[in-house]
C-alpha cells in the first residue's frame, strides 16, 4: 500500500513539476524488493507486466480488470443484498471496526448453482468499491504439472496483498474441493494445505472473494476462513421479472406477456435469461424491428429450455414437436407456422395433429376452403 501511495505521489509531483522529488522517490522504490516495484505503475496501481505467470505453461493465472459500476447490473433477492451490502460496508469501514475490535476478514465466499451471477457479484463488488478485479484462473493454476500449483497460489496472493484490490478466486472448487477426494489424495491435499496457509498468511484486510458450484465439496477447513458466506439462489418470480425487463431493455414488446413469460422461465438462471433475451434482440436488430417479438422470444426460451433438460433438437421437425409439447398454448399451430415460415398444413403434419384435433383450431378450419 505504502509503495502504491509512493507511486502515485511520485506521478503527482512530476505533473505539478517536481522532477527531482518525483525521481528519487521512484529510485527509492526500485530498490524495494522485486515484488513491491511494480506499485509504481499506472494510476491505478495495477501493472500488466508483472502478472503472476504459470511456471510451465506461461500463462497469466490472473486477469485483471477495473469494472465500473453502471457496466455491472445485479438482480439480488432482498435479503441477500442486505448480506452483500452488510459485507461491503464492513470492507468500506473495516479500520473503524478493527479499532473497536469488531471486525471481521474481508472474505466472502458465495455459493450457488451456474449461471445465478456469482461472478456477476464480484464484478459489482469490485465497482462499488472501485479498485481493480484480480479474478484468478483456477484451471490454468491447477498446473498441468500438479507440483507448481503450490508456488502458484503464493504468486497470487503476494501478488494481491501489494495493492487495494478484490481477489477473486473463481471456480474455487477446483482448489478447495474436500481433502478426502479420491482424486490424487495427495496433491489435493498439499493444494488445500497451501490455501489455507496462504488465506491464514493474508492480512484481513485484504479483500478476498471464492465462488463455487459444489459448496458440498468444499473442505469445511476452507470453508470456516470466510466470515461471510452468501448463497446465490436460482431466481423467483420477482427477480426473474426484473432480468427480462433489464436484459431485453428498450426491446421489449409493448405488450408483452410478463406474467406468462415469468412463469414460464420458471428453475431458469440470470444467465439463461440474459442468453435468451440477446438472442431475441439480436433477431430484431437484423430483422429491423424497434422490438423483439414475443412469439420468437417464447420460441428461443423453448429451445433454452430443452437444451437444459439435455434434448437433442437438430431438426425443425423437432424443435416444432418439443415446442408444441412445451406450450401447446403459446405455440399454438398459427403461431409455429408463421415462426417457421411454413404452411399450416406443413406444421400439422410435421405435428401429426391434423386428424387429432380434426383439422381445427380456435374453432377454425385449418385448410382454408378453396
Ligand atoms: N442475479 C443476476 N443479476 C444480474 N445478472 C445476472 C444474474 N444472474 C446471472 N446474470 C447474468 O448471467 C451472466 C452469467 O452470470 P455469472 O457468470 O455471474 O454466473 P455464475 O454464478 O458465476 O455462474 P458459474 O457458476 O457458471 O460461473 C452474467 O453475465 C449476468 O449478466
Ligand atoms: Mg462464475
Amino acid at each position: 500500500m505504502a509503495s502504491n501511495y509512493a507511486g502515485l505521489l511520485a506521478d503527482k509531483l512530476e505533473l505539478s513539476g517536481d522532477r527531482q522529488q518525483a525521481r528519487q522517490i521512484r529510485e527509492r522504490l526500485a530498490r524495494a524488493p522485486v515484488g513491491l516495484a511494480t506499485a509504481q505503475d499506472g494510476a491505478r496501481g495495477i501493472s500488466l507486466d508483472n502478472l503472476p505467470v504459470d511456471g510451465e505453461s506461461r500463462l497469466h493465472t490472473v486477469d485483471v480488470s477495473q469494472p465500473t459500476a453502471d457496466a455491472v447490473p445485479l438482480v439480488l433477492p432482498s435479503a441477500i443484498e442486505m448480506r452483500v451490502r452488510e459485507f461491503l460496508e464492513s470492507v468500506r469501514h473495516h479500520d473503524a471496526l478493527s479499532q473497536a475490535g469488531a471486525s471481521l476478514a474481508n472474505r466472502l465466499l458465495v455459493h450457488g448453482p451456474p449461471g445465478t451471477g456469482k461472478t456477476q457479484l464480484a464484478r459489482w463488488l469490485a465497482a462499488q468499491l472501485a479498485v481493480p478485479l484480480l479474478t484468478v484462473r483456477c484451471d490454468t493454476l491447477v498446473s498441468s504439472l500438479l507440483g507448481q500449483t503450490s508456488r502458484n497460489l503464493r504468486r497470487v496472493f503476494e501478488y494481491a496483498e501489494q495493492r487495494p484490490c478484490v481477489l477473486f478466486l473463481d471456480e474455487f472448487d477446483a482448489l478447495g474441493s474436500a481433502r478426502g477426494n479420491e482424486r490424487d489424495v495427495g496433491e489435493l491435499q498439499r493444494v488445500v494445505i497451501a490455501l489455507l496457509q496462504n488465506i491464514d498468511a493474508m492480512p484481513d484486510s485484504t479483500v478476498l472473494l471464492a465462488s463455487t458450484n459444489h459448496d458440498q465439496l468444499l473442505d469445511p477447513a476452507v470453508w470456516r476462513r470466510f466470515s461471510f458466506r452468501i448463497p446465490m439462489p436460482m431466481p423467483d418470480a420477482v427477480m426473474r421479472e426484473l432480468l427480462w425487463s433489464q436484459f431485453l431493455g428498450s426491446y421489449a414488446p409493448k405488450d408483452l406477456r410478463m406474467a406468462t413469460l415469468v412463469g414460464r422461465s420458471e428453475s431458469v438462471s440470470g444467465a439463461v435469461i440474459e442468453q435468451v433475451s440477446l438472442d431475441a434482440k439480436r433477431s430484431a436488430v437484423l430483422a429491423g424491428l424497434p422490438h423483439v417479438d414475443e412469439d420468437e422470444l417464447f420460441r428461443r426460451l423453448g429451445l433454452a429450455m430443452a437444451l437444459m433438460e439435455s434434448v437433442p433438437l437438430s431438426t425443425r421437425e423437432a424443435e416444432i414437436n418439443w415446442l408444441r409439447r412445451w406450450d401447446q398454448k403459446i405455440f399454438s399451430l398459427r403461431t409455429l407456422a408463421k415462426l417457421y415460415k411454413i404452411s399450416l398444413r406443413h406444421v400439422t403434419n410435421i405435428t401429426q395433429e391434423g386428424s387429432a384435433d380434426g383439422n381445427k383450431e380456435d374453432g377454425k378450419p385449418l385448410i382454408e376452403p378453396e
